[in-house]
């Protein structure tokens, strides 16, 4: 089928990509010159593992292509996907406006009859606004907008894309319903997906409610962390009992510095917004939200507590992307956890394998570092931020000889509490009291809530 993808981005890519890989005809089109430049030349503009060989065997099959032009894009497009960004707005609903207007670009240039399929992630009633932008450029009758939620996860990007848990495909019109069903034919042949077909507003709600769940289970396990730490529990053994449990399962469980990235805190604070605005408010995703933002700077004041960090001490901070596999720094943690250290009065150096570049341009004031060794020479803390794998094979000995004090936070929980120990370093994970000889970390919390 001969597709047009709208934007460019983690999702964008990977649709255009997958969907070439998958036996269709892709065009992709990025308002940003410098992206499609890079594409033009096989380059991915983005960290994604196996994303450049993916491109490389799209391009052997000669069915992906990068177009500078719109018009060439979308033009004898069975199905034009809008795949552009969905931000914030201060209110916390989403700003619709780069959607507005590539529906407005693409109105004039689709054939009869096409299928535009909206990617991003959307609240409810967007796509039926969508519908009307184009309907007042072209008339009805050759066209459809059918919603089309995207559940990747960035790092592991590919591999989602082709072997989704459900295909959720969000239209009352049977034609754009059947282009779509043929569309991810191959795919649901491939690995028997489950297809859901419903209105446009069901899906829209679907990937807003999916992503509330799903961070609130961080959410909630990282609530459940702190509870384990005041009264000496370990919570990667209690997310381990509690996971365990079929009705629960184990994801999303992981305590952690808090959730970040692209996603999750959007589509929570739009999905709260929603629940606003219809007069039906959304309270436990309020709260979570709430909680999740005050736990970045909560915990970059308690490190300076746990390591008697004085004004003038240097912290190294390991990862700045909001997660492992991408270099991707979008409400990652570290955005708020080291300025909150910086007010401190900490001096901050920094490593991530990725995420450097962009992290710099929103963190101008660290001291960016060439590897972990590096940032951790004359360090008096070391904080774990992000739990990318290089990190849980660190040669802690070295790490802790370049060190000038002895604490690490390991606020992922990745690493082995003895093994740290036996180098000579302090250990702080996340809701980790009451490990095998760890009585003292109990003991001092139990100090700290007497002191409270
Ligand atoms: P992104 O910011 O990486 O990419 C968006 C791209 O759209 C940019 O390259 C931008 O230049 C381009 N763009 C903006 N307006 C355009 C226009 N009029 N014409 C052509 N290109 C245009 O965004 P990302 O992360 O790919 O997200 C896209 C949507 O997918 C968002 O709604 C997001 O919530 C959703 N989503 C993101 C996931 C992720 O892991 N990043 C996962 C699932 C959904």
């Amino acid at each position: 089928m001969d597709v047009a993808i709208i934007g460019t981005g983690y999702v964008g890519l990977t649709t255009g990509v997958c969907l070439a890989l998958l036996g269709h005809e892709v065009r992709c089109h990025d308002v940003d010159p410098g992206r499609m430049d890079k594409l033009a030349r096989g380059r991915p503009p983005i960290y994604e593992p196996g994303m450049e060989q993916a491109m490389r065997a799209a391009a052997r099959k000669r069915s992906l292509h990068f177009v500078s032009e719109l018009a060439d894009a979308v033009r004898g497009a069975k199905a034009v996907f809008l795949s552009v960004g969905t931000p914030s707005l201060p209110d916390g609903d989403i700003d619709l406006s780069y959607l507005e207007a590539a529906a407005r670009q693409i109105a004039p240039l689709l054939a009869p009859f096409t299928t535009v399929v909206v990617k991003s992630t959307v609240t409810v009633g967007s796509c039926r606004r969508l519908e009307q932008i184009i309907r007042d450029v072209r008339g009805a009758g050759d066209f459809a907008v059918a919603a089309n939620p995207e559940f990747l996860r960035e790092g592991s990007a590919i591999d989602d894309f082709m072997h989704p848990d459900r295909i959720i495909i969000g239209s009352d019109d049977e034609r754009a319903t059947t282009t779509l069903k043929e569309l991810y034919g191959p795919l649901v042949a491939r690995t028997d997906a489950p297809v859901l077909v419903t209105s446009a507003e069901n899906a829209e709600m679907v990937k807003h409610a999916a992503n509330a769940f799903l961070a609130m289970k961080i959410g909630f396990i990282n609530e459940v962390a702190d509870l384990c730490e005041r009264a000496g529990a370990d919570v990667t053994t209690v997310a381990k009992g509690i996971g365990l449990d079929q009705r629960i399962g184990p994801a999303f469980l992981q305590a952690g510095p808090g959730f970040g990235g692209s996603c999750f805190p959007k589509d929570a604070r739009a999905f709260a917004a929603t629940g606003r605005r219809n007069g039906v408010p959304q309270s436990l995703v309020e709260t979570l939200i709430e909680g999740n933002d005050r736990r970045k700077t909560a915990l970059a004041r308690r490190i300076a507590f746990k390591a008697n960090l004085r004004k003038g001490a240097v912290v190294a901070v390991l990862g700045v992307a909001f997660k492992a596999a991408t270099d991707d720094v979008r409400e990652s943690p570290a955005l708020a956890f080291i300025p909150a250290l910086q007010d401190q009065g900490f001096v901050v150096r920094a490593f991530d394998p990725q995420a450097m570049p962009t992290a710099a341009k929103e963190l101008p004031d660290v001291n960016w570092c060439s590897d972990a060794y590096e940032a951790a020479t004359g360090a008096d803390a070391v904080v774990i931020l992000t739990d990318w794998k290089n990190f849980t094979e660190l040669d802690l000995g070295r790490l802790s000889e370049r060190m000038k004090g002895s604490t690490l936070f390991d606020f992922r929980n990745i690493l082995q509490p003895e093994a740290v120990a036996a180098c000579g370093m302090t250990y702080f994970g996340v809701g980790r009291a009451g490990l095998p000889g760890d009585k003292r970390q109990y003991v001092e919390k139990r100090a700290v809530a007497a002191a409270n």
